[in-house]
């Protein structure tokens, strides 16, 4: 049997419900394989803010550390967002988490689901078809550069950085996965004006001659944005900077019809962390309309992380017999909707083996 522990941050909002939903689907994984996860549930985000005043309690932290893995649901809270005078808030619980795990590499997958083509406000022409990998940098640039007022308070700055090694590290994970898949890299950047999206392309052009067999292609990033939606199936992986992979990758959610369907692997030198890209959705807490796919999914890409294929592809077709079942929340079914709970249960004993579909 494979032990494995999974420190939970489930969050705010609808963080929880998600979190539940993708507990109960690596608990059906364990069952029907024989390995054996634990979870470590611990506070983060505004939750951990009431309970202690801190949004990353060092307890928190420690839990991660002494984890395999850590699973996030979501975290923030519309009371800080309205107030832009609050000093502690619960974003900075995650940033500082990113850092101080070293999760220097966002994955974002992006796929159109035939089953969900009509969802997209997009023509199904344009997008069926798309399968695209976004590596999205997430410990430096101007999320994690100097910020802060000027002296009369009249102005503010955010500085953006970036290092050779901070690019060259994620630079490299971007080329090996595009070696794997159709070997073609989008590298979005802004080097027609920035100085550090220079520096990005300086760096992945020296790269480049050490995958022969990957074609690199450069995008300035409003292009980028455009040809996203308009043509999707032009792009392999795409590697970016932190904060333009923030936008692109919630631009990119429309292709699959839902926020609510795209997962996350951030991984660096130490434990790896899994979380959908969705934020907290504060007005569905509680109501049971939640979208659990995301974090059911960030699940599998946990599974892969572990070298736990099989299990993970049997995640992957559990969702899909949900999708083309129409086993799903609202927002993807507004005539027989499910709700988060039931699209949980649905996926959980399609893990099991699908023999009694009796709970959903
Ligand atoms: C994301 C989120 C975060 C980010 C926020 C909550 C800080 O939007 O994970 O994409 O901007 O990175
Ligand atoms: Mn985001």
């Amino acid at each position: 049997v494979l032990k494995k522990k999974i420190a939970v941050l489930a969050g705010d909002g609808i963080g929880p419900e998600v979190c539940r939903e993708a507990i109960k689907v690596l608990e059906a994984v364990a069952e029907r394989f024989g390995h054996q996860f634990t979870f470590d549930q611990q506070l983060m985000g505004a939750c951990a803010i009431d309970a202690t005043d801190d949004p990353l309690p060092a307890q928190t932290l420690r839990a991660c550390f002494e984890a395999d893995a850590v699973l996030l649901g979501a975290i923030g809270d519309p009371k800080y967002d309205n107030d832009p005078s609050a000093k502690v808030r619960p974003e900075q619980g995650l940033l500082r988490l990113r850092k101080s795990l070293g999760l220097y590499a966002n994955i974002r997958p992006v796929t159109a689901y035939d089953a969900l083509l009509a969802h997209s406000p997009l023509k199904p022409e344009r997008i069926s078809g798309t399968d695209m990998l976004i590596f999205r940098e997430l410990t430096g640039g101007i999320y994690f550069g100097d910020k802060g007022r000027t002296d009369d308070g009249q102005g503010a700055y955010d500085h953006c950085t970036y290092s050779r090694e901070e690019i060259e590290r994620i630079a490299h994970r971007a080329f090996q996965a595009a070696e794997t898949r159709r070997r073609k890299l989008t590298l979005v950047d802004k080097a027609n004006v920035l100085e550090t999206s220079r520096l990005w392309r300086e760096v992945v052009q020296q790269i480049a001659p050490q995958y022969p067999e990957v074609r690199v292609d450069y995008l300035f990033v409003d292009n980028a944005a455009m040809q996203v939606i308009l043509n999707p199936k032009q792009f392999d992986v795409i590697l970016t900077e932190n904060m333009f992979g923030d936008i692109i990758s919630d631009e990119a959610s429309v292709i699959a019809g839902s926020l609510g369907l795209l997962p996350s692997a951030s991984v660096g030198d130490q434990v790896a962390l899994f979380e959908p890209i969705h934020g907290s959705y504060p007005q569905a807490k509680g109501r049971g309309i939640a979208n659990p796919i995301a974090t059911i999914l960030s699940g599998a890409m946990l599974l892969e992380h572990f070298g736990l294929q099989e299990e993970a592809d049997a995640v992957k077709a559990a969702v899909q017999a949900a999708l083309d079942s129409n086993i799903l929340t609202p927002e993807l079914n507004a005539t027989s909707p499910c709700s988060t709970e039931q699209v949980g249960n649905f996926i959980a004993y399609q893990v099991a083996g699908g023999i009694d579909c009796q709970m959903y």
